[in-house]
């Protein structure tokens, strides 16, 4: 097993390309000196170009936020995954929590934003997740087994090996409460078990899972000593270098 953690700063709708570029300038250093993890920063749209010229030659990876599941055409203020290909992207997210309760995405939807990717040759980040009022109810394995099975639906093998998949308990997303190592794990090989069904056990224990929701450098040493987490992805930390630099150097 050999998983190589992924840490991925979604910026969200944050940041000017001139705000972008410094932040970027300041992560390259760390991001270069670092061999135990791989380090992608996912930009708003408007900012791809400019930090996508930046990080050409370093170790920092480039990612969407978003793509729409078309190649081209008529979709007024929407970005192709061919755009994004083009532009130098290696992965996008999809299905993040705020785009399925702010612009009502469903998992048949996700999963046509998978299949465009993959024609394209990105790598998506699935993410999944409960509400808090899913897991008091207890139902957080229900919820986020479904998500992937529906997000995941029909996606064959050789494609899964290429999609990351981030567990976003969406109670912990901006909130400054993060989901317990326990909890994260718990949920992890939840998932990596699911995997194992939908697929079999050895691709399922090649499968990045990321957590996602208040990493912080003071609890993402104990999350990423985890078995089942292979990675954060990051929002409000990953704003700001002083904090983004500890979480990617996690285990200096
Ligand atoms: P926060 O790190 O700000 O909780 O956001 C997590 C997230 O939504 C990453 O996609």
């Amino acid at each position: 097993m050999s998983r190589i953690p992924l840490i991925a700063g979604n910026w969200k709708m944050y940041k000017l390309s001139g705000e972008a570029t410094d932040l970027v300038k300041a992560l390259i250093p760390a991001a270069n000196s670092v061999d135990y993890c791989e380090v992608a920063v996912c930009p708003p749209f408007t900012a791809l170009s400019v930090i996508s010229n930046l990080v050409k030659g370093t170790k920092i990876s480039l990612g969407a936020q978003n793509c729409y599941p078309e190649k081209e055409g008529a979709f007024t203020g929407e970005i192709s995954p061919a755009m994004l290909k083009d532009i130098g992207c290696k992965y996008t997210i999809v299905g993040h929590s705020e785009r399925r309760k702010y612009f009502a995405e469903t998992d048949a939807f996700i999963n046509q934003k998978l299949f465009k990717l993959y024609e394209y040759n990105l790598l998506p980040i699935l993410c999944v997740g409960e509400t808090l009022e899913e897991r008091e109810a207890g139902k957080m394995k229900e919820v986020v087994g479904s998500q992937i099975k529906k997000g995941l639906a029909n996606v064959p093998e050789e494609k899964m090996q290429t999609t990351v998949i981030a567990y976003e308990p969406v109670w912990a997303i901006g909130t400054g409460k993060n989901a317990t190592p326990e909890q994260a794990q718990e949920m992890h090989l939840f998932i990596r078990a699911l995997l194992g069904e939908i697929y079999n056990a050895t691709l399922a224990e090649s499968i990045r899972i990321q957590y996602g929701g208040s990493v912080k450098p003071s609890n993402v040493k104990e999350l990423m000593s985890q078995k089942d987490i292979d990675g954060a992805l990051v929002g409000g930390a990953s704003l700001k270098s002083d904090q983004f630099i500890p979480i990617i150097k996690f285990r200096d």
